[in-house]
Parts: C-alpha cells; sequence; structure tokens
C-alpha cells in the first residue's frame, strides 16, 4: 500500500508526507526531488531550458514507475494533476490524499518563493487564485481531502 499527497504548492505536502511515513513505518518519496535527482538539475533549470511541457512529461514518467514501489509515502509536485490521466496513474500508486489548504496560508508561504517557476513573476495573488480555480476540481477527485487550516503538520498528519 501506498499513499499519495496531491495538493497546491505550499500546502504541506512535504512535511506532512515525511511525517505520514515515519507513523506508519513507510518510506518517504517527493517527486520533484526524484525528478532533480535524476535529471541532476533543479525544476527551474527544466522550466527555462525545456518548459513546461517537458517537465510533465517527465512527471508522468516518473508516476508510471511509481507502481512498483510499496509502503510508501509520495508527495507530489503541485501540478501534477494538470496532466491528462495522471489522476488515474496516481490512483494506481496508491490511497490519494488532498491537503487543502487555504489560500491566504498559500500566498502567504509563496510570498518570498524564488524556486517556483509558476509564480514567478506577476501579481503573485492572481496568479495563485488562477491556478487553484483551475485546478481544484482535479484536486477534489481526491480518495480523501483533508483541511489544513489552523492544524500543524503533524496534526494533519494524524488525520
Ligand atoms: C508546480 C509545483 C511544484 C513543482 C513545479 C510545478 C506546479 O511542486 O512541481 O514547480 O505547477 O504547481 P510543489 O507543489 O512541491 O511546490
Amino acid at each position: 500500500m501506498n499513499v499519495v499527497l496531491i495538493g497546491f504548492m505550499a500546502s504541506g505536502k512535504t512535511s506532512v508526507g515525511r511525517r505520514v511515513a515515519k507513523r506508519l513505518g513507510y518510506r518517504f518519496l517527493d517527486t520533484d526531488h526524484l525528478i532533480e535527482s535524476e535529471q541532476n538539475r533543479t525544476i527551474s533549470d527544466i522550466f527555462a531550458a525545456e518548459g513546461e511541457p517537458h517537465f510533465r512529461a517527465l512527471e508522468t514518467d516518473l508516476l508510471r514507475r511509481l507502481t512498483h514501489y510499496d509502503n510508501y509515502v509520495f508527495s507530489t509536485g503541485g501540478g501534477i494533476i494538470t496532466t491528462t490521466g495522471n489522476l488515474e496513474l496516481l490512483r494506481g500508486v496508491g490511497v490519494v490524499v488532498f491537503l487543502k489548504a487555504d489560500t491566504e496560508d498559500i500566498l502567504r508561504r509563496l510570498e518570498h518563493d524564488k524556486r517556483r517557476p509558476k509564480v514567478q513573476g506577476g501579481d503573485l495573488r492572481t496568479k495563485v487564485t488562477t491556478l487553484l480555480g483551475e485546478r481544484l476540481p482535479l484536486y477534489e477527485q481526491a480518495d480523501l481531502v483533508i483541511e489544513t487550516l489552523g492544524k500543524t503538520p503533524n496534526q494533519v498528519a494524524g488525520e
């Protein structure tokens, strides 16, 4: 059995994922980190050199391979659900859990972000609300939805 955490950027997938893995005695892996180590460069570099579609192709390629893992908790990149077919692939990997963070919390956490290409330049609030609007209906298709507002990573992991 595996657990797959999905959700918007900065919604706590990595910190919660590590804690869930510890509690279950599972291993933890983050798809963004896996892609960066396999490619030996950062996601920003991949976006800059080859564009988002190439990154999405790498993401889907990785996702197909995750079905061979067992007893893992995976945290995934916030846009993974935007590629058609990935939700089905995620379901094939494990129980899909959406960490539903509050928009203001997300904005606060992304305010000084220099790492995530999807939120660089332009008005952060507009970018985040637009992306959230597009993505929420996809995230909501998870097997389980957990609201994170006002909860510590430990509390969310417990749920
Ligand atoms: C992205 C989210 C990032 C990373 C990439 C694209 C997105 O992951 O995959 O920068 O489109 O939302 P996090 O959700 O871990 O920040």
